[in-house]
């Protein structure tokens, strides 16, 4: 055994964060399909989570974050609410060059060989229309198109979820859930990025924006000239009374180079793993900033994607994206309790669900 894999094998079976009930290696020769799905908990229902296709350097490295992307969803989905578990999968290989319909029926085959134990979804490099053709296989599939009976594009909900997160650190700090004259700066406006740019204008915020693409901010200030634009993220999170600071690009903002520089009061945003490393959630505590964590407040996605397996019904999904609110305010409330931040308080309040559901 190499030492790789003697890694993954100890996380799995004998660290924190394992302990996952299963985990599937999947090979089709024919297609090129190598995936891992991974089940990290099925107490609250069956496991749900996306489908990574991406060019892991290293098989045991695709194993690895499997694992950790599982076990992320069991918490996002217990916080969310939704009686579903956390797993995922991963693809491995560059999806450019390796994706296919035999491929993804393949991999179909292997989602429905779980018997339902795991629902599978988009994510980085599987789209809408992966799903469709996954889901000729299998009925364990969501993020369908609509013309499949599927919800399609989830960026409505994640961007509805993480004002309504806005709204709570808003009532928490200033005791008032209004954004209006609020500064909010925004760094990626994308799919989510650009929706929650039209919720923050209609509750009278100032939004700052920046994005590495132009066309994505020239969609934005054709519609909207009074937004103001900043060259990038290092300038964004500097902008002089900032109120809240929105990461909606990349993992991994929250670091040990932009916490110490941080203007903003309140960090709330879509991107997923926004904390670079642990201790990052302390930092932000001890220079007083409010942190919204990340996993809670983007569910939005995840409860549509839930929600389609019941057929899908967006006003009902809204009404689950809303009480992200709640949610939000109960995290703060209990990490001001147990004083601790509310990253960790988030984490037991999800372990606590997961616990009792277990008992029972
Ligand atoms: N789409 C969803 O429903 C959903 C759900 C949960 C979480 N998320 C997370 O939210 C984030 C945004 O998702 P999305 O669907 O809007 O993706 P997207 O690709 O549509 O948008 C991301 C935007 O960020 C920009 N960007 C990339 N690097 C940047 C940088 N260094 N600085 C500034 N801008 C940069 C891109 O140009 C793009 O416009 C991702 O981290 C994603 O994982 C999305």
């Amino acid at each position: 055994m190499t030492d790789a894999t003697d890694g993954v094998l100890h996380t799995l079976f004998r660290s924190e964060q394992g302990g996952h009930e299963q985990v599937v290696l999947c090979q089709d020769r024919a297609s090129g399909l190598k995936a891992v799905i991974a089940i990290h908990s099925t107490a609250l229902g069956p496991a749900l989570g996306g489908t990574r296709f991406y060019p892991y350097a290293t098989e045991e490295e695709a194993v690895a974050d499997a694992l950790n992307l599982a076990r992320g969803m069991s918490y996002k989905n217990a916080m969310a609410g939704l009686d579903h578990g956390g797993g995922k999968a991963v693809i491995i290989g560059d999806p450019e060059t390796l994706k296919s319909e035999e491929l993804l029926l393949a991999y179909g085959r292997f989602v429905n060989s779980l018997g339902g134990r795991y629902v599978t979804a988009c994510d980085v490099g599987t789209y809408v229309a992966d799903m469709d053709v996954v889901a000729r296989e299998t009925r364990w599939a969501t993020g369908r198109s609509p013309e499949n009976g599927g919800a399609g594009d989830s960026s409505v909900l994640t961007a509805f979820g993480v004002f309504q997160g806005m709204r709570a650190s808003a009532q928490h700090l200033w005791g008032d859930p209004t954004l209006r004259g609020r500064k909010v700066g925004i760094a990626g406006v994308g799919k989510v990025g650009h929706h929650l740019v039209e919720h923050l204008l209609s509750d009278g915020a100032e939004v700052v924006i920046t994005d590495v693409r132009e066309e994505s901010v020239r969609r934005i200030t054709d519609r909207h000239p009074n937004v103001t634009v900043v060259a990038d993220t290092e300038a964004l999170i500097r902008v002089e009374g900032l109120d809240i600071y929105a990461p909606c690009a990349l993992g991994g903002a929250l670091n040990d180079e932009s916490v110490p520089v941080l203007t903003a009061k309140v960090v709330c945003g879509a991107a997923n793993n926004q904390l670079a490393h642990p201790g990052v959630e302390k930092d932000l505590a001890d220079r007083g900033i409010l942190y919204a964590p990340d996993y809670v407040v983007n569910a939005g996605g995840v409860i549509q994607v839930a929600d389609e397996l019941r057929g899908f019904d967006f006003d009902r999904c809204k009404v689950q994206a809303a009480k992200i609110f709640d949610t939000t305010l109960a995290i703060f409330a209990r990490a001001k309790t147990d004083g601790i931040p509310p990253a960790a308080a988030a984490d037991r309040i999800a372990e606590q669900r997961m616990a009792e559901a277990r008992r029972s």
